[in-house]
């Protein structure tokens, strides 16, 4: 065969099979989306399930009347935030947590500890930095990471509790949760946290790292409270391996379900 017709037939089977691995790429790719959509619509459909109703619903269960006084006691906060975000960048204005749930449950069961992964420009810590003011008890040690793919993105992190003056007894850390949750732990000591909000890395593979990092630091006492949790089965494994009471609620007008364990709910059997 003359060397060039070789060199062609070559060249030839390579595109071939850079088509194949394209396709197989393509394929595994198209598999594992459908795979991961079939769990979701599966862990969707169990959160959907279980859900005793809306944020509201469950905070007029647990105190009507304080949960009332609360929403009140909050307008100020939320007047506060809408006038700060159009300084934040549009793609950085992203969905926030269950905040009134977070400050309720500040509020009326008073955490000292409370860690929270996943920041953001900070609604979340906003609220529970807000409940820790007014109870003048707390702390709140908060893990995140930059936003990838946008320039000077840490000036944002946590920014509209800066703006609001809420960050100075703070402690707010930002190079990922695999990094800050030992430091954070570290300054913790023998001390165990009250109050978890997770809100950060929504794998379960992340998850899984996150709760076995605090596993030292959490007893009887502390309360679990995960955002998203209709996006795998992460939420249902932790509470059955656990044994923890559970509630699900579907945060307030949103296609998204926040789940709440912990031994506090004993006192809500009725719920539950
Ligand atoms: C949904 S947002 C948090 C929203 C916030 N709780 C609020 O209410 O405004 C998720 C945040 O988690 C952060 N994040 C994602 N993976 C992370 C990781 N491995 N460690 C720490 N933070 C992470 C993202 O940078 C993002 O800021």
């Amino acid at each position: 065969m003359p060397n060039n017709t070789s060199k062609i037939i070559t060249v030839l089977n390579i595109l071939k099979n850079l088509n194949k691995i394209k396709f197989i790429k393509i394929v595994y790719n198209k598999v594992l989306f459908k795979v991961s959509q079939i769990f979701q619509k599966n862990s969707k459909k169990w959160a959907k399930e279980v859900s005793i109703g809306s944020t509201t619903e469950l905070l007029n269960i647990i105190d009507k009347r304080y949960f009332k006084e609360l929403k009140e006691e909050i307008k100020t906060l939320e007047q506060q935030i809408e006038n700060i975000l159009p300084k934040v960048p549009k793609i950085l204005r992203l969905g926030s947590a269950d905040c009134i749930l977070l400050y309720f449950y500040i509020r009326k069961f008073r955490p000292k500890i409370i860690l929270e992964t996943g920041v953001s420009i900070g609604h979340s810590s906003s609220y529970i930095l807000k409940g820790i003011s007014k109870n003048s008890y707390g702390n709140l040690f908060s893990s995140d990471f930059k936003f990838l793919g946008v320039k000077n993105s840490e000036q944002y992190i946590g920014f509209l509790p800066k703006e609001l003056n809420y960050h100075k007894n703070w402690n707010l850390l930002i190079d990922g949760d695999e990094y800050n949750i030992p430091r954070i732990l570290k300054k913790l000591g023998s001390e165990k946290i009250n109050l978890f909000h997770y809100d950060s890395d929504k794998s379960y593979r992340g998850k899984q790292k996150t709760l076995n990092l605090i596993s030292n630091n959490t007893d009887n006492n502390t309360t679990y409270i995960f955002d998203d949790i209709q996006d795998d089965f992460f939420f249902y494994d932790f509470v059955k391996k656990n044994k923890f009471k559970y509630i699900v609620i579907q945060a307030e007008y949103r296609d998204k379900f926040v789940g709440i364990a912990g031994n506090f709910l004993e006192k809500f059997d009725n719920v539950c």
